[in-house]
């Protein structure tokens, strides 16, 4: 089935719930978990002091093709817009939608040593043993070791007068801190003694720069326009040069891929730190990358760490997640990072093109509207009528909604 679904935001939650249930093959099971809440005794041994849950909404991402694949995408988010963006964005690459590419699963954990009497002569000792070292640290882990997974090498480095130790591993379809964190500690014991220094921090590294995502787009030029083409092609090469600009056109991607990570439960802090530390590599830019072709269609592609697993987590832990992943039809680690790539990008691609085109203000305030209606206390029908009325009248303000708010009510 298509993912480019007209209208799907003009649909009743019944509707929508409809076309998912048929587009992902959803069990009753399934329909079930989309009005499930979690009770507070199993969100309270997910966390401590809990004594709330929070609401956020999620919804639907439509219109991805992905390496030949049709996608709806779940999103959770506060921000009116983005998912009306996102989807629009993902509009303008079809028909053949994106390509991505995920380079695999290692991860990197660090040893930090201090007071090592003779870091060179300790060097030595440690990759002199470092068969032993990764064959200690895979004990660890059947799982990864049935899989031929695990730790796979080691690298070393210098920072003041430490030594820090590096392990990499490969954690297949983990997200793989559990696992990481494990093996260092595991193995550091060993590591003082080798080399006469102390361990202090043993902890993975949020920067994956062995763990990457390349994704590819060729957004219509027709759709677009000449001018437009040319003004997002100028946006990014801003975003190249200031850093103001560079950090806000990242939030923008950050905007689509967060809102997947919470839709799925999954660690979005990680990935917001990994992100960041990424673009800041050769000092701090864009993560997205734009150019023209022949043909005058904008070229988009990205290139970003991301580190997700599709086994562990806490994404069992919440029958909305689960059902999250299982509206995507996700395999493995390396197809739910093709995602989270594309969906940055396309995210990217459609603030840019507002922004370079009419603007971004008209679009979000109109469907921001609702959300402050609501916020000056339009209930029922009310919302939709006071956010018409504001938006045609072109004042979407507090001040305003709340004297509608009054004016119904006196009706
Ligand atoms: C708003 O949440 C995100 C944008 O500011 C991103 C951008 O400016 O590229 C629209």
């Amino acid at each position: 089935m298509d993912s480019l679904i007209h209208g799907f935001h003009k649909m009743s939650i019944e509707e929508r719930r409809n076309i998912i249930r048929e587009f992902s093959n959803l069990s009753t099971e399934d329909m079930e978990a989309m009005d499930y809440r979690m009770d507070t005794s199993t969100a309270g041994n997910m966390i401590e002091n809990v004594y709330t849950i929070m609401d956020y909404p999620v919804g639907i991402a439509t219109n991805f093709r992905i390496n030949d694949r049709e996608y709806l995408i779940p999103m959770s988010l506060e921000e009116p817009s983005v998912i009306a963006a996102c989807s629009n964005g993902a509009r303008y690459a079809r028909p053949n939608g994106f390509m991505a590419y995920s380079t695999g699963s290692y991860m990197r954990g660090e040893i930090e040593l201090y007071d090592v009497p003779d870091p060179d002569y300790a060097a030595i000792k440690i990759l002199q043993n470092k068969e032993k070292i990764l064959k200690m640290a895979n004990t660890r882990s059947k799982t990864l070791s049935n899989l031929d997974a695990g730790a796979k090498s080691i690298d070393i480095h210098y920072v003041n007068n430490e030594l820090i130790l590096n392990i990499i591993i490969d954690v297949a379809d983990a997200m793989g801190a559990n696992i990481i964190n494990t093996m260092l500690e595991y193995v550091s014991g060993y590591i003082e003694e080798l080399t006469g220094g102390k361990a202090n921090l043993r902890i993975m590294s949020n920067l994956t720069t062995e763990r990457v995502t390349y994704a590819y787009a060729k957004f219509d030029g027709k759709m677009l326009g000449a001018e437009t083409v040319d003004r997002i092609i100028k946006a990014n090469e801003f975003a190249k040069n200031d850093i103001f600009r560079a950090t806000t056109h990242n939030k923008g991607i950050m905007n689509g891929i967060d809102a997947v990570l919470l839709a799925t439960m999954n660690d979005f802090r990680a990935q917001e730190a990994n992100s960041h530390a990424y673009a800041s590599m050769g000092g701090y830019g864009p993560l997205t990358e734009y150019r023209k072709d022949a043909d005058g269609n904008l070229i988009g592609s990205i290139k970003i760490p991301i580190a997700v697993g599709t086994v562990g987590g806490a994404t069992k832990t919440s029958k909305k997640a689960m059902l999250a992943m299982k509206i995507m039809g996700i395999q493995n680690s390396n197809e739910f990072s093709n995602i989270l790539a594309c969906v940055g990008l396309a995210q990217n691609f459609a603030a840019l093109r507002a922004l370079a085109a009419e603007g971004i203000q008209k679009g979000h305030m109109k469907l921001h509207a609702r959300n402050i209606a609501i916020a000056a206390g339009a209930t029922g029908d009310m919302i939709e009528k006071i956010a018409a009325e504001m938006v045609s009248e072109k004042n979407i303000s507090y001040t305003a909604a709340t004297e509608m708010v009054k004016r119904f009510r006196d009706e």
